[in-house]
């Protein structure tokens, strides 16, 4: 493990183990950097320890929960060799491993045991892991095998050797458009090729979104059943102080059953937006009040927080991120034909196309409500936009009838 990536799994894990707040974390770094413009070498568990926010027992207390007793359980788990911990999150833990029949180096993420007592789960994990199976795409993380050994359910995949986009941006970096337009593209290949498959990742954000040594994005989790509901999960992460539901869509927060790609298409707009900006979207000190910005606030925009951003960014960002999932892109390669344009300096026109359509749909249901109702104070704005369309058609027609007057005297 690099220094950056280690640095950042330690931070990580102080505040999820509430040791440290995230403004504390900040703080740490803020003061690292000085230290470090000053030509002193420091580690970040030093700046902690030196800002008086963790003891060192605590550290230690950090260190020995890398080692538990889940290591145990996985280095029982026949066919492999387990190497070491590579991390975990709020549901599972990760081993790097030897698969022994092929000799080849996978990654295992073993299950707590209480989600195989959900038998609607583990039929969901097998069902849904044995599919993403069948998918292969150079930017997901390939699912191998899911199994089960000892009451511990496991799901095993390829290994990437690497670090998450959320490894970069727990140490402060905020991408520069290109390098983050390279990863977005990416990604968001990976999931036309699952879309077009019936697969809905369901939780694409920063953590599930690994980088290559050599540069290439890798879509971790695809295929991975969640726990329960898209709410009930986003209200799981609710305890934890990383865990807030940053990138969940609209649609998953309101519980909606029949949720589409467009979900996705939400998602990776906001770790986009998080990417570019160094900022998550909505922020709130809890996560129902992110969920009800979600809902409710508008976006501010990208470019407006950064200003070297190109506007194509922050059209393309907000059209990934509209509220209602019609306002959003259509489709994945429609997303990508946009990515690639503003990745080459061009405007955004799918994200623009789809701006005057909805434009003309408003306007034409706005028009039909004005005859049928009565003015309401509310229509102002939209009756002001109808009564322009009026003039613009009237101008037209007076431009028409003016010009076959002079051809009419021209021709006389
Ligand atoms: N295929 C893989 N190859 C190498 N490392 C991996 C792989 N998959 C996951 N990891 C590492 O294991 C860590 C834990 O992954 P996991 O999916 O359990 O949680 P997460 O996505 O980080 O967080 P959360 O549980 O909140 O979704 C990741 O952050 C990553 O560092
Ligand atoms: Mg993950």
């Amino acid at each position: 493990m690099s220094d950056s990536i280690s640095e950042s799994v330690i931070g990580r894990l102080a505040i999820e183990k509430k040791l440290l707040t995230l403004r504390e974390l900040n703080d740490c770094l803020e003061e690292k950097k000085k230290i470090e413009k000053e030509g002193k070498k420091l580690q970040l568990v030093d700046v902690m320890l030196q800002c008086g926010y963790i003891t060192r027992s605590q550290l230690q207390r950090l260190g020995a929960e890398m080692d538990d007793s889940i290591t145990q359980r996985a280095q029982q788990i026949p066919g492999f060799q387990i190497l070491g911990k590579l991390g975990s999150g709020a549901m599972a833990t990760v081993f790097k491993a030897r698969q022994l029949s092929l000799d080849r180096i996978v990654a295992i993420k073993v299950l707590p045991k209480k989600l195989g007592d959900n038998p609607e789960f583990v039929e969901r994990f097998y069902k849904e892991g044995r599919a993403a199976a069948r998918l292969n795409h150079n930017n997901i993380v390939q699912a191998i095998d899911v199994s089960e050994s000892g009451g511990y359910h496991y799901f095993v995949m390829e290994y990437v050797d690497g670090k998450t986009v959320y490894d970069d941006l727990a140490t402060g970096k905020i991408y520069g458009e290109k390098d983050a337009l390279q990863i977005i593209i990416h990604i968001a290949q990976a999931l036309e090729h699952a879309s077009v498959r019936g697969f809905i990742h369901r939780d694409v954000k920063p953590k599930n979104i690994m980088l290559t040594k050599e540069g290439v994005a890798k879509l971790a989790d695809m295929g991975l059943a969640r726990e329960t509901s898209d709410l009930k999960a986003a209200m799981a992460e609710a305890g934890r102080a990383y865990g807030t539901p940053y990138y969940i869509s609209p649609e998953q927060i309101r519980g909606e059953v029949n949720i589409d790609f467009r979900a996705d298409i939400y998602s990776l707009g906001a770790t986009f937006y998080h990417m570019v900006t160094g900022r998550v979207p909505f922020e709130g000190t809890t996560p129902a009040a992110v969920m009800h910005k979600h809902l409710k606030e508008p976006l501010v925009p990208p470019d407006h927080i950064v200003s070297t951003l190109s506007a194509g960014v922050g059209e393309v960002i907000e059209r990934m991120m509209a509220k209602k999932t019609t306002d959003r892109y259509n489709s994945f390669s429609d997303l990508i034909l946009d990515l690639e344009a503003i990745y080459r300096g061009e405007p955004p026109l799918q994200a623009r196309s789809q701006v005057d359509a909805g434009l003309l749909h408003e306007l034409g249901e706005k028009g039909e409500a004005i005859e049928e109702q009565d003015y309401d104070v509310d229509d102002e704005p939209s009756l002001a936009r109808v009564s322009l369309v009026w003039v613009f058609v009237l101008a037209a027609g007076l431009g028409v009838s003016i010009i076959i007057n002079i051809i009419q005297v021209l021709l006389r």
